[in-house]
């Protein structure tokens, strides 16, 4: 795969003409809701607050030669807060998780959640963190009306966790986690990529720090979303060889448990050694067994576009509209007509796949 030229590759957004109308499409049904051609229905959405991160995970964002949005390119707490109005009250939006970038990067973070949590009907609120600086507001956050969150960690081995990183933080992100269990964020859920060679041999051990803790893993396959463009499919940890490695202390057994649209697949794990609490353990399989095809999601970037998919190589720009003064149904009828585009599936085992033009850190996780 060809190196990705970071920074000056982000897509064009959709149309030009920032407040013309929508192009007709005879075919999209007569729904407020967030539908595409492919039956799915939207309710799920994840919004991006920022593209900074203050660590510099391999798989998600380049050593150096990023160039980061200007803050007036950025979502303002208004801007962002009416954005996900309208998707709760004219798009049937019923979830919202806040991501970046790292979004406790944004200090306006407490006031964005209270915005939300103030909606009608009132969205279940997540945010999605490296926790680096989360022991300090954890408890502001939870009285701001967040409910849970996702830690993105890959290894409590400090080492290993520098090499992935790329930064000497794994303290800062282990008071995070504590402060968050104490606030009330629960289930505390943990994301892991696994790389090959670096904290693959520990995924059974991390399982077991998880369980002690009540901390829920998952075990994210890498994506081709690295700002270096080094994914490889052969060289990824699949989902396969995750249960055989957690296999190797652990009796995995599906758990009793409808998906529901859930990425994550759930087993039972129990410890062979008997030495922590039986527990879950989640495996999302986005690469090798892709659930697109039950995909409830629509994004937004931190400056204010629809993106449908991660991998999408288009984006819908609302912020033309929000700054040019349009009302909440024009919004509306453009996010609608974006997402009717939504792709059938990210495409990534097809011979004609290219990866988006941006890193993670610029998409939202
Ligand atoms: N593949 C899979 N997951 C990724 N994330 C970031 N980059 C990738 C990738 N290339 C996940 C991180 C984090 C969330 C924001 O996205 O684990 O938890
Ligand atoms: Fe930052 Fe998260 Fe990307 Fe790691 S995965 S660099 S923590 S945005």
């Amino acid at each position: 795969m060809a190196p990705r030229r970071v920074g000056l590759g982000m897509p064009k957004p959709r149309r030009a003409d920032p407040l013309g109308p929508e192009p007709a499409a005879p075919d999209r049904p007569d729904t407020p809701a967030l539908v595409d051609r492919f039956a799915r229905t939207a309710t799920d959405l994840r919004l991006s607050l920022t593209d900074v991160c203050n660590l510099r995970c391999t798989y998600c964002m380049p050593e150096a030669g990023l160039t980061f949005l200007r803050r007036t390119q950025m979502l303002t707490t208004e801007e962002a807060v009416r954005l996900v109005r309208i998707g709760v009250e004219r798009l049937g939006i019923r979830k919202v998780r806040l991501t970046g970038g790292e979004p406790l990067t944004r200090p306006d973070l407490e006031e964005i959640i209270s915005g939300i949590a103030a909606l009608t009907p009132r969205p279940e609120i997540s945010v999605t963190t490296n926790a680096i600086g989360l022991d300090q507001r954890a408890a502001r956050l939870a009285a701001a009306g967040l409910d849970r969150i996702n830690v993105s960690l890959d290894s409590v081995v400090e080492e290993t966790f520098e090499r992935i990183t790329r930064r000497p933080m794994l303290h800062r992100v282990l008071a995070g986690i504590d402060a968050a269990r104490e606030a009330g964020l629960t289930p505390v859920k943990i994301n892991a990529v696994l790389l090959p060679g670096l904290n693959e041999p520990e995924v059974a051990d991390l399982l077991a720090w998880c369980l002690e803790r009540d901390l829920q893993l998952r075990v994210i396959e890498q994506m081709p979303l690295d700002a270096d463009g080094v994914w490889d499919r052969e060289g990824m940890v699949t989902a396969a060889r995750t249960r055989e490695l957690i296999g190797r202390r652990f009796d995995l057994s599906p758990a009793p448990v409808a998906r529901d649209g859930a990425p994550a697949e759930l087993f039972d794990a129990v410890d062979r050694r008997g030495e922590v609490p039986r527990g879950r353990v989640g495996i999302i399989a986005s690469v090798t067994e892709p659930f697109c095809a039950d995909c409830r999601r629509t994004r937004l970037t931190a400056e204010g576009r629809v993106r449908t998919c991660l991998f999408s190589h288009e984006e819908t720009d609302l912020m033309g509209l929000l700054r040019g003064g349009a009302d909440d149904e024009r919004i509306a009828e453009r996010w609608r007509a974006a997402q009717w585009g939504k792709a059938a599936g990210h495409g990534i085992g097809a011979a004609s796949f290219a990866p988006p033009e941006r890193p993670m850190s610029a998409i939202g996780g």
